[in-house]
């Protein structure tokens, strides 16, 4: 059943590689001054390009220029109801786009812009009924994010633009957080340029929230935690998947964030996932074998004896959850290279930014997870 599962989706993975191994690289900007200008001058013309932010690369095109808008989509293999977040260099800007936003909106903004925080709202008459969604759809809200890179900022400010930009990755596969990750995905003609700022400081998404109504709804976790949005809001925010809201944000509902091999989710303390992994290596040796675990129970493992074809990688120390976001998709894009069949992966705990971290971790393991203890 596994087995099958594993081969039919390799498949799907395999032909979008290849039909871009054949591809010319898209041309990669050194970060510098000349670089930055050359990328807004591109999205200014209608071009389309991978820009850094603070928490993934972001696919960038001017938000009011239907045809590179439908290129965005185009590219990533996108489904036309998802809509894109538009990225602001201002505040002022916000207020341009938003009609009427609550002043807990005001708040948050406040407290959090520039940064990892994306504020739904409802659209001020008058803008293109389609914007911030599929040039061929109209949309009601907007979702928009000031970044805090100031290689995006300084982007968004010389092109004049609002920049749609969802993350630089085709759709379901583990965001980008490094230029290499945005040209494993693309060909020449598919995007224009990639603009490379290094290893971002984040490594996921940023915080969505619904500010539509009276209390704000997360749509998707991030950084910016609701206990952070609840101190600044004086309300207690309300999780979408706590709510019976239909749902608000249409790309939480398609596969996302997902290595090639199917990923299994393992919940415990440090002893109990070493013992089980262990386990499991044991009774599978005829598989590649991937690990994704913490350094304290990489240290456990190193302990029991584990089956030496297996792919171990390292997410960072448990106590330090910003050091595991940063570094949780580039291992599930290692795992790709590494062809594992399957992995195993230790899911932290899910206080603060571990709240994001299990939510990319669930979406990944495609829900299979795994409480483990003996
Ligand atoms: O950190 C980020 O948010 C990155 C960087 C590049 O800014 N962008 C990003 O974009 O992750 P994307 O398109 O991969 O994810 C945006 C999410 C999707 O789940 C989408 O459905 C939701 O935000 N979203 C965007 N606009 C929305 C709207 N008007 N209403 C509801 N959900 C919206
Ligand atoms: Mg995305």
């Amino acid at each position: 059943m596994l087995r099958g599962g594993v081969s039919q989706r390799s498949k799907v993975k395999d032909q979008r590689l290849e039909n871009h191994s054949e591809a010319k690289p898209v041309p990669i900007l050194a970060s510098c001054q000349e670089s930055i200008s050359q990328a807004a001058a591109a999205i200014a013309s209608g071009g389309i390009g991978a820009i850094p932010t603070e928490t993934v690369y972001g696919l960038g095109a001017d938000a009011v220029n239907p045809v590179a808008v439908a290129r965005i989509y185009e590219a990533k293999g996108r489904p036309g109801d998802n809509p894109l977040i538009l990225h602001i260099a201002s505040r002022e800007d916000f207020f341009r786009l938003a009609d009427n936003p609550p002043s807990y909106a005001h708040a948050l903004i406040d407290a959090f812009w520039p940064g990892p925080l994306t504020l739904v709202t409802k659209k001020k008459p008058g803008l293109q009924p389609w914007l911030g969604g599929h040039p061929n759809r109209k949309a009601d809200t907007i979702g928009i994010r000031m970044p805090s890179h100031p290689m995006a900022l300084t982007v968004i400010k010389a092109s004049g633009c609002f920049i749609a930009a969802p993350s630089a990755n085709k759709a379901g596969t583990p965001s980008p957080t490094r230029a290499d990750h945005v040209a494993a995905d693309f060909g020449f003609g598919e995007i224009d340029f990639i603009l490379d700022g290094g290893a971002v400081p984040g490594g996921l998404e940023s915080t969505v929230v619904d500010v539509t109504g009276e209390v704000p709804v997360i749509l998707r976790p991030g950084a910016i935690s609701p206990e952070m949005a609840a101190k600044v809001t004086g309300l207690e925010p309300l999780l979408l998947s706590e709510t019976t809201l239909a749902p608000r944000a249409p790309g939480m509902k398609y596969r996302h964030y997902a290595p090639k091999a199917p990923m299994m989710l393992l919940v415990g303390d440090e002893r109990d996932i070493a013992a089980y992994i262990a386990a499991q290596c044991a009774s599978v040796q005829a598989e590649k074998i991937g690990i994704l675990v913490t350094s304290q129970t990489r240290a456990m493992l190193d302990t029991i004896p584990v089956n030496n074809s297996a792919a171990v990688l390292t997410l960072g120390d448990k106590t330090s959850p910003e050091t595991i976001a940063r570094n949780l998709y580039a291992c599930l894009r290692q795992f790709d290279i590494l062809n594992v069949d399957i992995i195993y992966a230790e899911g932290p705990s899910q206080d603060g930014l571990g709240l994001a971290i299990m939510d990319r971790m669930k979406k990944a393991a495609e829900g299979r997870v795994i409480h483990v203890s003996n």
